[in-house]
């Protein structure tokens, strides 16, 4: 409850302190509040533009200034000035604190800083994905546990809306990520909630981005597959596909590419699944006609057959197995040897 009440105090009292002794009139000469456009700051007693501007820099979320001579008053604001902005009548002079958008920081050097995904000389727009975010050098830790890793948004060229994303350090974008340790059965979820994407309550590293999300993203660039298997003795296993494609969005059928196995242990889980729809427990299309692997195996996929591996299935711990050893397989993997299975968008 304090935050809330907090909070509407703050608001309070910005925009009581704005109203006595100031107007305010948009660039377009028609009279506004301030609060509309522009959150007001703060109002103080200021001598000088320059007594004024230096009170901007001491204050974090400072954006934006006004200064009147007449009055001796320095006004403060959160956000960047734009032609529709509400400003302090005639008399008043407003410039803005720095430069960069989208809660980017100006740097000593001029150039801005940008966060959350945002790119461009001005941070303008987002990344259209984690390689793109790499590339720019805004975030030298992308991908790293604990830093960038999870916290940015992506917009790729098809998508309507902004896409939280999970990247990897090399620059690759997670679409789904599965630990074994004490999964089970988390993924034997809904086919809205494959559609849609999902965090995995309690499994902090489990995702799954979305069909719809991984259509846009597969539809507006070129990308390949990335398969990362991590088992419990630090063996890594990787390899990709070429030209990696959810072809429809109703569907979410796979196209896949030429399998390439880039460490010893390369084994190809896909290509049986090419062409295929996705499938989940209440949405059976996959190729089997009197099963429902998805429900069987506990998870969704591109399920042609009811394969011999299984990575959307049970796991309890390091070398744990639960009866039924249907959900155990991972091809010419040991059961309980897997850790962890990435699979990622790369350029
Ligand atoms: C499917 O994709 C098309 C083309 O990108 C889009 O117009 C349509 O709205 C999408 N449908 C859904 C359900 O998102
Ligand atoms: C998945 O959940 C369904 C019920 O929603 C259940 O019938 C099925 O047995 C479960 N599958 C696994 C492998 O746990």
């Amino acid at each position: 409850m304090l935050i809330p009440v907090l909070f509407l105090m703050t608001q309070f009292l910005r925009v009581s302190r704005a109203v006595s002794g100031v107007s305010f009139h948009r660039v377009s000469g028609t009279p506004c509040r301030p609060g509309e456009d522009t959150e007001l700051y703060d109002n103080v007693v200021s001598r000088s533009v320059m007594d004024c501007s230096a009170l901007c820099l001491t204050r974090d979320a400072c954006r934006s200034m006004a200064f009147s001579a007449t009055l001796g008053k320095c006004l403060l604001y959160e956000g960047l000035w734009s032609p529709d902005q509400c400003v302090a009548a005639e008399g008043w002079q407003t410039w803005n604190s720095d430069m960069c958008g989208n809660g980017g920081h100006r740097l000593e050097d001029g150039t801005c800083r940008c966060v959350n995904g945002y790119l461009g000389d001005r941070c303008e727009r987002l990344m259209e994905d984690c390689a793109e975010g790499k590339a720019s050098l805004h975030y030298p830790d992308i991908g790293k546990a604990g830093k960038q890793q999870r916290s940015l948004l992506a917009r790729p060229r098809l998508s309507p809306r902004d896409i939280p994303v999970t990247c990897r350090t090399n620059g690759n974008t997670i679409f789904l990520q599965k630990s074994y340790l004490n999964s089970l059965g988390s993924f034997n979820l809904s086919w809205e909630n494959y559609v849609s994407g999902m965090k995995v309550p309690g499994l902090e590293d489990d995702l799954f981005m979305g069909l719809q999300d991984l259509y846009y993203f597969t539809n507006s660039k070129p990308y390949k597959l990335s398969v990362r298997i991590l088992l419990y003795d630090g063996t890594k296993i990787f390899f990709t596909y070429d030209n990696f494609l959810i072809s429809d969005n109703t569907t979410f059928t796979l196209s896949v590419g030429n399998f390439k196995a880039r460490s010893l242990e390369g084994f190809d889980l896909f290509s049986a699944s090419n062409g295929q729809k996705f499938s989940t427990k209440d949405n059976d299309n996959d190729g089997n006609g009197d099963r429902n692997c998805a429900a069987e195996y506990g998870g969704g996929w591109w399920y042609n057959g009811c394969p011999d591996y299984n990575v959307m299935g049970w796991v309890v711990g390091e070398g744990e197995t639960v009866a039924g050893d249907q959900y155990l397989r991972y091809g010419p993997l040991a059961a309980g040897t897997m850790k962890v299975f990435t699979l990622s968008l790369e350029n």
